[in-house]
């Protein structure tokens, strides 16, 4: 087996994948229902909120679309200080939005003061903002964020991705403030790919009633329908819902603060050792990401061939982002991921940097 520490998708425990297998249910069922019921339960609780999360048979960028088509009549302000956050923005582009960019440079966060200024210009129905950016290695001050935005204007709804952070790190969707908030199944959460989910507050879902357009298969309303009968409006994956419905019972018995512990540790001595290594870190301190650790390669390592080295050893790291390709290389830690198997990758690394 080969650990992946790659910001994702990540290694899937051996009983959450054996859960897959269980024998297949039709899902217009008592007994699907009853699966759909506790791992929605199970996922409010992940979440912070009490109000619902809807699970799709889908990766976390339909969820950006969902978050376009149903919460914003038009306008939008898309934060980007990433390739994440530009997807965002290129999603609600291409879905017909009227789409405003607040950009941070890809190595500054989002700054609350800057979103709450550009709302002082123009009315949005929707802020979008990542907050972790598993680009950069940054993560960005979502409570401050959701705050300044409601201060500006309640009317306007905060949209998050955590994709690459929710159940590594603490976001307290319903105290926060946070109005959606996504995430894929393959991070964090290590499972394999193919679920979204989403945790839409009662004000979202007010707005989704009144937009137009929302499209069919991302419909909230639609989803609503169906998720209050313990159902999905399209065959939903069951199998990969098998496995959730371990994988947050066992995130529950680590108990979810050891759990943001663990990743919390994880980074450090990530960052740790890449300070002690000469390296820099690429995020600004106070911002580095629990999840995914990215180092400034300024030594100019050849990162393909470090990586080989690591590959021969049961392992591997992933290389930069986009234009950060070969400029920066990344260390996911999440998941399954322990304190124990960061020490062993930090060893080979030491080995092949001599
Ligand atoms: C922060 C962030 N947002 C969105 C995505 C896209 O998610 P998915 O690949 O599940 O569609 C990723 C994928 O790496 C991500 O890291």
């Amino acid at each position: 087996m080969t650990h992946l520490f790659v910001p994702g998708p990540v290694n899937v425990d051996p009983e959450v994948a054996a859960a897959q297998t269980k024998e297949m249910l039709p899902h217009r069922s008592a007994e699907f229902e009853a699966l759909f019921r506790g791992a929605e339960a199970k996922l409010r609780k992940l979440f912070y909120t009490e109000t619902r999360v809807f699970i799709t048979a889908s990766s976390g960028t339909g969820l950006h679309e969902a978050a376009v088509r149903n919460l914003a009549h038009n306008k939008v302000l898309s934060c980007v200080n990433g390739a994440f956050g530009k997807r965002w923005h290129d999603v609600a582009l291409t879905n017909g939005k009227d789409v405003d960019l607040l950009t941070a440079e890809w190595d500054e966060p989002i700054s609350p003061d800057e979103v709450a200024e550009a709302m002082q210009k123009e009315k949005y129905d929707i802020v979008t903002v990542v907050h972790n950016e598993t680009s950069t290695g940054m993560m960005n001050p979502i409570k401050e964020i959701a705050a300044a935005v409601h201060a500006a204007d309640p009317d306007t709804l905060v949209c998050v991705d955590a994709v690459s952070s929710l159940s590594g790190a603490r976001i307290e969707m319903d105290a926060w403030g946070v109005d959606m908030l996504l995430t894929s199944s393959q991070k964090c959460l290590a499972l394999p790919p193919g679920l979204g989910f989403a945790g839409v507050n009662d004000k979202a879902m007010a707005r989704a009633a009144e937009v137009e357009n929302r499209g069919w298969y991302f419909d909230l309303v639609r989803l609503e329908n169906h998720r209050v009968k313990n159902s999905t409006p399209a065959t939903p994956a069951i199998s990969l819902i098998y496995a959730l419905d371990v994988q947050l019972d066992r995130i529950f018995e680590e108990g979810l603060d050891n759990r943001f512990a663990r990743h919390s540790a994880m980074a450090k001595k990530a960052q740790d050792w890449a300070l002690a290594h000469d390296f820099e870190m690429f995020a600004p301190e106070g911002y580095r990401s629990q999840t995914v650790t990215t180092i400034k390669n300024t030594p100019e390592v050849n990162v393909a061939e470090m990586n080989a080295f690591l590959v021969e050893r049961g392992m591997r790291i992933a290389n930069g982002y986009g234009p950060l390709k070969n400029e920066t290389f990344r260390i996911g830690h999440m998941g399954e991921t322990t304190l124990a198997d960061v020490d062993k990758l930090l060893e080979a690394l030491e080995a092949y940097l001599g």
